[in-house]
């Protein structure tokens, strides 16, 4: 059995730190980036306060061969499955290898709305040997819920995955 619940009321850096500790434990001995990602995603799901949603876009590709983002393993409601590079918080996150800290997804332009509940956004890409491999999704249904201590977090966690998905 798995127990990684987390203390209510952590600050972001403890938070973060356990949520990194818990997630390493998880995956170092597994070589399964779907299993790692399902497992990571629910992780966050627990750790994290005030989200509605937290997953994975891995890279994939159109028909015709052109990159394109793919709806992975996340914890919330159904989520848009296809994304392109360019497009969306995520596909800009992807074309730009940079986070997107996004306090109002409605002044967004090109935000993707998957559930019109959601206000802000942190997006946070996984790059291996130069290349995104995935992105991570936070979204809140609180505006401005994500803020820099937290981008630095979840890309600690881009980075020890790196590896692993
Ligand atoms: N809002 C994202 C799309 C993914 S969902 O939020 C899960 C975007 O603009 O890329």
């Amino acid at each position: 059995m798995y127990d990684f619940k987390t203390e209510e009321g952590l600050a972001a850096p403890e938070l973060y730190r356990e949520l990194h500790n818990a997630a390493d434990a998880l995956t170092t001995d597994e070589s399964d980036a779907v299993a790692n990602m399902a497992n990571v995603a629910a992780l966050m799901w627990e750790f994290i306060p005030q989200l509605n949603w937290a997953g994975f876009y891995r890279m994939g590709a159109t028909a015709r061969g052109e990159s394109e983002l793919v709806l992975g393993p996340f914890m919330g409601r159904p989520a848009c499955i296809r994304i392109p590079i360019g497009q969306g918080v995520c596909g800009i996150a992807a074309r730009d290898m940079e986070t997107q800290l996004v306090e109002d997804v409605h002044a967004f332009p090109g935000h993707i709305a998957c559930d019109a509940e959601t206000r802000s956004e942190l997006v946070v890409p996984v790059v291996k040997g130069g290349q995104v491999i995935a992105v991570i999704d936070l979204d809140s249904p609180d505006p401005a819920r994500f803020g820099p201590e937290d981008a630095t977090g979840i890309e600690a966690l881009a980075e020890l995955l790196a590896d692993r998905i």
